[in-house]
């Protein structure tokens, strides 16, 4: 069909595919009770799944030593390709010692499922420290993700992975649109241009206008909200996913938009993970991402703009994906509508900033956000669901 030929290639040339075919399922269930066990946290069954997907391709299973150590060092895999998070599994010392390099280990979820296997191929240790430094550009473990990361067991198992069974989302079934279904979907609806949307936070009006003047300019828009692991005090994703659909029913061109989760786990590496978001959106079909304020950022690690300005450290074509960057948006009281300091002569007084974190504490105080900070229907549906009562 045409559109394959148009369509963007996945980073690294070709979409994995780890998911087990009937054969090698029935083949790895038989062998259930013989093979070693190891259980993976909430993170790694996100990234298996993600794995097995393609929504990590070029990446096949857990990172052997040499991708890990060039990805924490220079962001790119050993093949060089751009690489910017490390994707590994990490056992504990006696656990590793009892596994044999050369076998198949089978991965359980945490609730004792056998969700899919492991061909070790390698073991080995690495250093925390240089990994927060270089990833987090950070070591405090204050910081959620270098906080996962010391808490992250000692040696690394690498390895390809098979995914048992792709199972429908238990909560959001009708969103789970796999890298091939999106690819299929775009190419059905015509795009050519398509913009990835990353976020972890409520849909606020700031998201929306960035969305919107990206959709400006492209042919799709593909809403990717995050409903992997996040830190604690994030909205909770199915809270997050009814704002979505409150605001699509009312606010967007029905026929130039698809939701979808994104089954990852939110590491808050700011920069770095901006790099990552793109390419996973670009495993779905992606041309083009958008990168805002302090994206997949986290207290004040780091600078407003750092997640745009590390996307020159790359040639355009290693990235494949093109980064829309945009500007800290606010409502600007002069104007009357939403605006960044491109496109308003306001003063800093005429300026509402709005972001997530404000969202969040307003609601912890038993506060609604204003029209101007989130439409009144994604407000009465923060507050149904953070039990903050409406005003009569
Ligand atoms: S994130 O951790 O997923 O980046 P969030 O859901 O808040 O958090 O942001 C989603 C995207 O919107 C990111 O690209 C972010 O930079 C952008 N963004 C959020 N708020 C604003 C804002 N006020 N102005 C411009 N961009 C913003």
């Amino acid at each position: 069909m045409s559109y394959h030929l148009d369509a963007i290639a996945p980073h690294g040339g070709q979409l994995v595919n780890r998911i087990a075919t009937p054969e090698q399922r029935q083949e790895f269930l038989s062998k259930a009770d013989f093979l070693p066990r190891v259980q993976l946290d909430e993170r790694a069954v996100s990234d298996l799944q993600m794995i097995a997907i393609g929504g990590f391709s070029p990446l096949t299973g857990f990172m052997n030593q040499e991708d890990y150590n060039r990805v924490v060092t220079e962001m790119r895999l050993a093949n060089g390709s751009v690489w910017a998070i490390p994707v590994t599994l990490s056992v504990e010392e006696e656990v590793a010692a009892s596994l044999k390099e050369g076998g198949f280990i089978r991965l359980d979820n945490s609730a004792g499922e056998y969700i899919g296997v492991l061909e070790l191929t390698q073991k080995y240790s690495y250093d925390k420290s240089r990994e927060a430094i270089n990833v987090y550009r950070t070591d405090d473990s204050n910081h959620p993700g270098v906080q996962v990361l010391y808490n992250q067991e000692p040696i690394h198992l690498a390895g390809d992975v098979l995914l048992l069974q792709r199972d429908p989302h238990p909560f959001f079934p009708k969103y789970q649109i796999d890298p091939v279904t999106s690819r299929q979907m775009f190419g059905e609806k015509g795009w050519k241009t398509i913009v990835g949307f990353q976020t972890r936070n409520p849909i606020h009006r700031a998201h929306e206008y960035i969305q919107k003047c990206a959709l400006e300019i492209v042919d799709g828009l593909f809403l990717h909200p995050l409903v992997g692991a996040t830190k604690e005090d994030d909205i909770p994703a199915d809270v997050r996913m009814r704002c979505y659909e409150i605001l699509l029913d009312g606010y967007y061109p029905k026929d130039r938009v698809i939701l979808a989760i994104n089954p990852s786990a939110m590491r808050y590496a700011g920069p770095r993970e901006a790099i990552f978001h793109a390419l996973i959106r670009k495993n779905y079909g992606c041309t083009h991402f958008i990168v805002g304020r302090d994206h997949a950022g986290v207290g004040n690690y780091y600078g407003t703009y750092d997640a745009q300005y590390i996307f020159d450290e790359f040639q355009p074509e290693e990235l494949g994906i093109v980064p829309m960057k945009f500007e800290h948006a606010f409502y600007c009281t002069r104007t009357q509508q939403m605006a960044t300091s491109k496109t308003s002569p306001s003063s800093p007084e005429e300026r509402i900033h709005l972001s997530g974190t404000k969202v969040r504490e307003m609601l912890r105080r038993g506060e609604l956000p204003p029209p101007e900070f989130s439409r009144p229907e994604v407000a009465a549906e923060l507050a149904r669901a953070m039990q903050v009562p409406l005003p009569v």
